[in-house]
């Protein structure tokens, strides 16, 4: 897991807009300077504005990027986040980034375990391909509470697990890993990668310290500047010796080994 270097404060221009389901949009912002430091896990902090409201910034992960280009995939869930997700082409934002620390696709793991619920999904394009570049196997394990929940855009080897059995597997995509393991033998060296609900990963957390699996993490916190200074995203993680410490999620993660997750 990586530091970000650098980090650039721009001015940038949405140049494209695809509603993916009626609350997921992926929206495309050309933005080179970002687009080139970008590494899979980091996220940019996008301020939006217009005439009406206050200005607001939110942190998104970066979903993809082609060329001078980033991808962001974004739900409305309140104010800002549809605010964004609503912006027309042309509209200009400020996007702070690439921020926090990175998955790693290289290590000594034949297979990727790529486990995201919801909107999850978010980083697992741009990490697949740096999984595959590495001349890893990628397996996606995709949760939702329903078929109309699951994002699936542009992942290769996708299972699916709903709450309601309305697609895939009947259960958690915890649950669904579980039913997984079994098919892959003794030698095969697995690294699991997971981002969704922070409930989801504490789950995964204890499923994957349970069985010894090395796992990474992508959580949510609240988040306001991004960059370390209102404090607001603190939270508590556990130390090789057992003592709890509190760190800024925005510097430190948003990537977090397992093992570190106080359950
Ligand atoms: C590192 C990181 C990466 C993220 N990546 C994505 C992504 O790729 N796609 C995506 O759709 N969403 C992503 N999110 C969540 C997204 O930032 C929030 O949905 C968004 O900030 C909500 O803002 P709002 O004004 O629409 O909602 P609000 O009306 O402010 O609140 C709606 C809900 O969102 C939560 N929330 C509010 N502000 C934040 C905030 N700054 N950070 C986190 N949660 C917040 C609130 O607790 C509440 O549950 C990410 C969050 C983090 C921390
Ligand atoms: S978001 Fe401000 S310190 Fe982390």
């Amino acid at each position: 897991m990586l530091a970000t270097a650098t980090i650039a404060d721009l001015l940038a221009t949405v140049v494209q807009n695809r509603p993916l389901t009626s609350d997921v949009n992926i929206l495309t912002i050309e933005c080179p300077a970002i687009a080139a430091a970008a590494k899979p896990g980091n996220f940019v902090n996008i301020k939006v504005s217009d005439t009406t409201q206050p200005l607001l910034r939110r942190p998104f992960s970066i979903h993809n990027v082609e060329g001078d280009c980033i991808e962001l995939m974004v739900k409305s869930v309140g104010k800002g986040s549809s605010l964004f997700c609503n912006s027309p082409v042309g509209a200009r934002v400020m996007v702070l980034g690439p921020l926090g620390n990175s998955f790693s696709a290289s290590g000594n793991f034949e297979t990727a375990l790529l486990v995201s619920g919801g909107i999850g999904t978010a980083p697992m394009r741009f990490l697949e391909k740096a999984l595959l570049a590495e001349g890893k196997k990628v397996i996606n394990l995709i949760g939702g509470r329903s078929q109309k929940e699951l994002l699936a855009l542009n992942l290769s080897n996708c299972r699916f697990a709903t709450d309601d059995g309305s697609a895939g597997f009947k259960g958690t995509v915890v649950e669904l890993l579980h039913s997984e393991l079994a098919g892959f033998g003794e030698a095969e060296s697995l690294k699991v990668f997971a981002c969704g609900p922070n409930p989801m990963l504490k789950a995964l957390a204890g499923f994957c310290r349970e069985h010894r699996l090395a796992c990474d993490l992508s959580l949510e916190s609240v988040m306001g500047c991004g960059i370390g200074i209102c404090y607001g995203c603190s939270v508590e993680l556990r130390n090789p010796d057992g003592t709890i410490q509190p760190i800024l999620l925005c510097k430190e993660g948003p990537v977090i080994q397992a093992e570190r997750i106080a359950l």
